[in-house]
């Protein structure tokens, strides 16, 4: 069951020991966020500490099916077929983000929490933070939850904290006093786009950009669940409050030490072995951890709900993505008439190109526009596939050789049989390559 911790409940809640090896301090503020965070045990799986659970959604039990939150260690008892209140939308997020069920669990151990009653009056549900490397989902996330709660995932109101690293920018977020430069503009974090029905959830993009202000602007939502606009008047107290929105702050702290651990461990995409997975989430939960505490008062940390890393994916996920992404292609021809068959050879291929552990998932983002999309699109622009016609994309020798002077180069081949023939081949019931197929497109 997606979002609840099952463990053995003999064991101590795992901790991880902070990086100068000392546990976090006395005089630190507790980070309750970040101890909190699941990655930690990654940590003390590193210094030999707890076992770290091993199925797919991190989670493990004990012989007498008796579940337990290691975070609380008291006992749950979760009848089969049993379903939570979050269930929904944990699906949703499964289905949308691949790869990232640690962090998918963390965000339901969140809502399950908020959903139960068990959240500070006079706060936002949850003031999550979003850490890890560059393109492995982080938005892509909280577009997913948008989805899953309003069914729509534009359904968010985000603030591009990258347009706010100057001090006066922050007038455009809660407007600017009578007199001021910009005094006639509405503010973005209004009451109207903040309390309104389908903007409840906020994702501050990008937050480590944005000037200290933007930072204590966000302190002050977390603490207090409200802001006061520039321009109040005596009926409008100008006050908007946070407290049914779900707050999403995604960033990339950490960003070089992050790239450098990708660097030299090159895990993932080459590399799927568990192990060298495991070690690199370790190090990656580690570099992002320390770059917050440097970049982020111990006041404004430890007021977060939940700190996520998430991860590097690894091959496997990205053959995910790439179906999933080939999917939404496949949407688009059939609005189009026409249908692209492509086969394995085809899939490693396209993820061999949009391989590239240090910018995540978007050079496949890339590799599917630029081989398949923008190369069909093209067919259909000038009028060399019709409605009906059968695509086939197919991998071929060039009879050249690669760089290395041993590869053999492969180019992608487009294949087209129109439909009328097609037809007559089913009829016939011919096999599937007959005479008038032909190649279109070598590329
Ligand atoms: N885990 C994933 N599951 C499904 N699609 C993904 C995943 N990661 C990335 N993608 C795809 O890659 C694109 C870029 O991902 P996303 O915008 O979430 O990156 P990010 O983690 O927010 O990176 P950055 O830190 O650079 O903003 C998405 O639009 C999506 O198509
Ligand atoms: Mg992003």
């Amino acid at each position: 069951m997606a979002g609840k911790k099952i463990t053995d409940s003999k064991k101590k809640p795992p901790r991880a020991p902070d990086s100068e090896g000392q546990g976090i301090g006395e005089s630190d503020v507790q980070d309750e966020a970040l101890d909190n965070a699941e990655p930690l045990q990654m940590a003390a799986e590193a210094e030999g500490g707890a076992e770290f659970p091993q199925t797919d959604s991190g989670l493990s039990t004990n012989d007498s099916g008796i579940i337990t939150d290691y975070e609380a260690s008291i006992p749950i008892v979760i009848p089969p077929g049993a379903r939570s209140p979050v269930d929904d939308i944990i699906e949703v997020l499964h289905r949308e983000v691949i790869g990232q069920d640690r962090a998918i669990d963390a965000i339901a151990r969140a809502l399950l929490r908020s959903r139960e009653g068990f959240r500070t009056p006079g706060r936002p549900i949850s003031t999550m933070f979003f850490a890890g490397p560059t393109g492995v989902g982080k938005t892509e996330t909280v577009r997913a939850l948008a989805r899953a709660l309003h069914n729509d995932y534009r359904a968010i109101l985000k603030v591009d904290c990258s347009e706010y690293s100057e001090p006066h920018a922050i007038a455009r977020l809660i407007g600017a006093p009578p007199g001021y430069i910009g005094s006639d503009l509405p503010a973005i974090l209004s009451k109207e786009n903040v309390e309104g029905t389908v903007n409840r959830l906020i994702l501050f993009d990008e937050i480590e950009k944005a000037h200290f202000r933007l930072h204590n602007l966000l302190l002050q939502i977390m603490d207090e669940g409200h802001i006061t606009l520039a321009r109040r008047t005596k009926d409008d107290p100008g006050e908007v409050s946070f407290e049914d929105c779900i707050v999403v702050m995604t960033s990339n702290v950490g960003a070089s030490d992050i790239d450098k651990i990708l660097r030299q461990n090159r895990i993932g995409f080459r590399n799927a072995e568990m192990g060298a997975d495991l070690k690199t989430d370790q190090q990656i939960y580690v570099a992002a951890k320390e770059a917050l505490k440097n970049i982020f008062s111990p006041e404004f940390r430890n007021r977060l709900t939940e700190f996520i890393v998430f991860r590097a994916l690894d091959r496997p996920s990205l053959y995910k993505i790439l179906q999933k992404l080939l999917n939404i292609s496949a949407e688009r021809f059939a609005g189009l008439g026409f249908k692209l068959q492509l086969n394995d050879e085809v899939r490693d291929w396209l993820v061999d190109r949009g391989m590239d552990s240090e910018l995540g998932v978007r050079p496949l983002v890339r590799a599917v526009e630029k081989y398949i999309d923008t190369k069909v699109a093209e067919l259909h622009a000038y009028g060399l596939i019709h409605e009906g016609d059968l695509l086939e994309a197919r991998i071929e020798e060039t009879g050249e050789l690669a760089s290395d002077g041993i590869t053999p180069k492969s180019e992608i081949v487009f294949y087209r049989t129109p439909r009328s023939n097609e037809q007559g081949r089913r009829k016939r019931k011919l096999p599937a390559k007959n005479q008038r197929t032909e190649i279109i497109l070598r590329y």
